[in-house]
């Protein structure tokens, strides 16, 4: 990995991650879990102060060792434990059906191997387990759409390997995912990274 990768990226994606009107998404996508989470991508880890006292324990997966130091903090003031479990969300070192809820906010965006990331997402996750996701994707506006193809690859090679293109909500059901609740709309603007989808789905039973 480049300095730039290394060390810059991470702070800068940390920076728009850390934007307050990101709060309400965290809030939502975290009310009412309970037991054995596995957080995808979890960063300086700015999701863990939303977790109900009824989570115990979150397996976190995270690549960058920055973003992990960062995160130290929230994890010395969670109740519960929080285990660093691995760096690559298409490889997961836990057993068939061990977690209660997948969590992923920004980070469907970002990961290499969207496909083998979604299909281990499904073999963890215990039969009728669920799965909050916050992500922003393709925009349904041809004119924003056409604005997020244009700028796709610079904003992979500056941010972290992101696309502006993913449709997060289709890779997790052409795996067997069911659509629990979802809602998807533009945040603030029109702008290539604000189309956003809060959704819960369930892997069947
Ligand atoms: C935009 S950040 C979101 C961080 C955090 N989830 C949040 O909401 O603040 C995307 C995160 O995904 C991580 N990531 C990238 N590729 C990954 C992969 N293959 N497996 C797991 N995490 C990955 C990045 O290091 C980064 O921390």
């Amino acid at each position: 990995m480049n300095w730039y990768d290394e060390r810059v990226a991470p702070r800068l994606i940390d920076a728009v991650c850390s934007w307050g009107g990101l709060e309400r998404y965290r809030r939502e996508v975290t009310a009412g879990l309970a037991g054995t989470v596995l957080e995808i991508g979890f960063g300086s880890g700015r999701n863990l102060p939303y977790y109900p006292a009824s989570v115990t324990h979150v397996y976190a997966v995270e690549p960058s060792p920055q973003a992990w130091h960062d995160a130290q903090a929230h994890v010395a003031a969670f109740p519960g434990v929080v285990e660093l479990i691995g760096t690559e969300a298409a490889d997961l070192a836990l057993p068939d059906a061990s977690c209660d809820h997948v969590v992923s906010t920004f980070t469907l965006c970002s990961v290499a191997d969207e496909r083998g990331t979604v299909t281990e997402l499904a073999r963890v996750l215990r039969p009728g387990g669920t799965l909050r996701l916050v992500e922003h994707g393709l925009a349904p506006s041809p004119r924003v759409a056409r604005w997020q193809w244009r700028l796709d690859g610079l904003e992979r090679r500056i941010a972290g390997g992101c696309y502006l293109t993913r449709d997060p909500v289709a890779a997790l059901t052409r795996v067997g995912f069911e659509g629990r609740w979802s809602r998807s709309g533009f945040r603030v603007a029109h702008t290539p990274w604000s189309y956003v989808t809060v959704a819960e789905l369930a892997r069947p039973s």
